[in-house]
């Protein structure tokens, strides 16, 4: 056990640790077994005394920022790391030795081989054991992180808001399979190297989660997990918040009769925020957060954590307190299962999503601004606003990554960078004008389906799926393989750039991102889903080829084989797109988005064109970045071919380039003003 100085009172926190510990140790010693399963306990207790006692620090001051001020600072201290403890005891011993690895390791998420897939098993496969059948699929598609979405749980049956109401975060939802299935199936991704990675919703449980029901009942501690009010005082906080759902869902709060109060309900009726201004609340969600850690999840992805924090007299968004909630899950991580890493959802402006960002709380965070300006900058047919965010925002600290995706199960929020905007002087409401006649309009290639009408704010909020959106729908449609390709083409880009600027992609697969999937209308005939456009998105895998059209399963295949070749290519060949930095290169050609990407291995420059008509980029700037005579396209059909650089370099329309030198050496940046901006 390690020392506690004679100075310290006892409630001092290495005191308060060095008296939990030697809890644990008594009920070790006094509990049934062998002799050698007691000493292999002791043993893990040394192991996660050492790791609690390196984060004391961190987790007194995120407790401080918390509850400050009050008496049982202490007591709440003592009880989370008696949570944590426990929780670290129980891990099974496959688990440890991951955690013992990665501890060794702890940028493991962020390599070039770092690929996601998202996916709802019901939808995708059917079953856990479905699944299980299917890892061979993921594997080609050089998936290493799986993120299957909350439908995995139990969930009301009706009003789930697409799984992300929680019922029991320890049950799977019998449809699908159960939580030994779960686990097993955990065991052989792991095995095979793909992490998996499973939804938090820490806003909130469903209000049919036992806490909910005992709250409903008269418990009053169950109560003190959720905020219940008086007419007067919801008017009086509801003075100051916006409203997520306008078309759904008016207002924040619910009316609930058993309790004879409303209930704080940020999302949908059915999701009871939880209160963590009682640390009760804190210390029996991080018990739920263990349990999966210990089922052998590796990353958790925190759902909706601005709204974490509630301050009468403000919107009650991105309270400073959230970043220290996103601590002490962090501490607690890293004391008892160290192998696994947080992701925040957040779907804000990059300054605000960055917040959560940090290796002291969430290592990883979904990062918006890749996805909005790539749609942004294809319907712009100009880059520049997206080069000038990625400028400002892609580089994030070491050992931390963002997430990037394309598309995700929920609308598209448009939360441009503001400062950029500024740069350019473009007024974003306008913008939102713009992408709105062009994404929902007659005159374009793009199908998509506005969310939130009834949003006063003026902004567009925007569904649809990636093949949707960039042309596949409108092209079967009109059986043109003419604007089937370019669909394909546009496709093609924005995983050209998704997979090559910083941070780890993550593939649609909920979307049919890998086929190029259209939007599904089905959900306007469904009671529940009709009011709730998102479903839109949301397609049952179809890879049913005898009831399509070939044209339809041409660009299924070819958007597939594009997908698996660029992510072999990522995750075989490209090891500078991996962590490391980015550095945007100012070509003089606004619908040309360049930068390059390197590391001590590896320098790689990628242009991407984003525009309908070729495109040429001048020699100068590749040499600026020490690209010399010849270059391969790593992205492209011909890898082997090399590409003189002396007439500049040609872009087709919508084609990405990874470009490295062909002689194979790793060049050297020639810093000239006038070439890099
Ligand atoms: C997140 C989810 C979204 C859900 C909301 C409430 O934003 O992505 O689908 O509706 O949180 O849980």
């Amino acid at each position: 056990m390690l020392a506690s100085t004679s100075r310290e009172t006892p409630t001092a926190p290495n005191h308060l640790l060095a008296g939990v510990i030697g809890k644990f140790q008594l009920d070790i010693n006094a509990a049934d077994g062998s002799a050698d399963s007691k000493s292999k306990k002791l043993e893990h207790l040394q192991i996660l005394e050492q790791r609690a006692s390196a984060q004391m620090e961190k987790l007194s001051s995120n407790l401080e920022a918390l509850y400050g001020g009050r008496q049982d600072v202490p007591a709440v201290l003592g009880k989370l790391l008696e949570v944590f403890i426990a929780k670290g005891l129980e891990r099974p011993d496959e688990l440890k030795q991951l955690d013992a690895a990665r501890e060794r390791d702890p940028n493991w998420f962020s390599s070039n081989k770092s690929i996601g897939g998202a996916l709802y098993v019901d939808r995708y496969c059917g079953t856990l054991s479905n699944l299980e059948k299917e890892i061979s699929s993921f594997k080609l598609m050089n998936v290493n992180m799986l993120h299957l979405m909350p439908t995995i749980y139990k969930t009301p049956e009706k009003d789930n808001d697409g799984g992300y109401a929680i019922s029991d975060f320890r049950s799977v939802n019998p449809a699908i399979g159960t939580m030994d299935e779960l686990r097993e199936l955990f065991d052989t991704m792991r095995k095979r190297g793909i992490s998996p990675v499973m939804d938090v919703t820490v806003n909130h449980v469903a209000d049919e989660h036992a806490w909910a029901q005992a709250a409903k009942a008269g418990d009053p501690e169950k109560l003190g997990y959720f905020f219940a009010m008086s007419e007067a005082e919801k008017d009086e906080y509801e003075k100051h918040l916006g409203v997520i759902f306008p078309d759904i869902r008016p207002g924040n709060f619910t009316w609930n009769e058993d309790i004879g109060r409303h209930i704080w309900t940020t999302f949908m009726s059915s999701q009871w925020d939880l209160n963590y201004s009682n640390p009760k609340t804190l210390a029996a969600m991080a018990g739920e957060l263990m349990f999966l850690l210990n089922q052998g999840a590796e990353a958790l992805r925190l759902d909706a954590v601005p709204w974490l924090w509630k301050e009468k007299g403000t919107n009650c968004i991105e309270r400073p307190e959230v970043q220290a909630l996103l601590g002490v899950f962090n501490n607690m991580a890293k004391i008892a299962a160290p192998g696994t890493v947080l992701l925040s959802e957040a779907i804000r402006e990059p300054e605000r999503l960055k917040q959560n960002l940090g290796p002291d709380k969430c290592q990883m965070a979904y990062n918006s601004m890749t996805l909005v300006h790539m749609w942004d900058a294809l319907t712009h047919e100009d880059a520049s606003f997206m080069a000038e965010a990625l400028r400002r925002h892609a580089n994030v600290p070491e050992g931390t990554a963002l997430l990037n995706m394309v598309r995700t199960h929920d609308d598209i929020n448009f939360c441009f960078d503001p400062g950029s905007a500024d740069k350019f002087g473009i007024d974003i409401l306008e913008r939102h004008k713009g992408l709105r006649d062009f994404y929902l309009g007659d005159n374009s290639y793009a199908k998509g389906v506005v969310f939130n009408e009834n949003s006063k704010s003026g902004r567009l909020y925007l569904n649809g799926t990636t093949g949707s959106l960039a042309g596949v729908e409108k092209a079967i449609e009109a059986g043109d393989p003419q604007l089937a390709d370019a669909a394909i083409r546009r496709i093609k880009l924005l995983n050209g750039v998704l997979l090559s600027v910083p941070g780890v992609p993550m593939l649609n697969l909920m979307g049919g991102d890998d086929r190029g999937q259209v939007n599904d209308y089905s959900y306007k005939d469904d009671e529940i889903q009709r009011k709730d456009s998102r479903w839109v998105n949301r397609v049952k895998r179809d890879v049913d080829f005898k009831t399509k059209s070939p044209l339809e399963v041409q660009v299924m295949g070819r958007v597939f084989d594009d997908t698996v070749d660029l992510n072999r290519v990522r995750a075989q060949e490209m090891p500078a797109f991996g962590a490391g930095p980015i550095q945007v290169i100012d070509t003089g050609k606004a619908p040309v988005l360049a930068f390059a990407r390197e590391n001590e291995q590896q320098k790689v420059v990628v242009l991407a064109n984003f525009s309908q008509s070729p495109q040429k980029v001048d020699q100068e700037h590749l040499r600026a970045q020490g690209m010399t005579d010849a270059v391969i396209d790593k992205s492209g059909p011909q890898k082997d071919q090399a590409l003189k650089i002396g007439d500049g370099i040609a872009l087709a329309p919508f084609q990405c380039m990874w470009l490295v030198p062909a002689d194979g050496h790793r060049p050297q940046t020639r810093t000239t003003e006038a070439a890099t901006a």
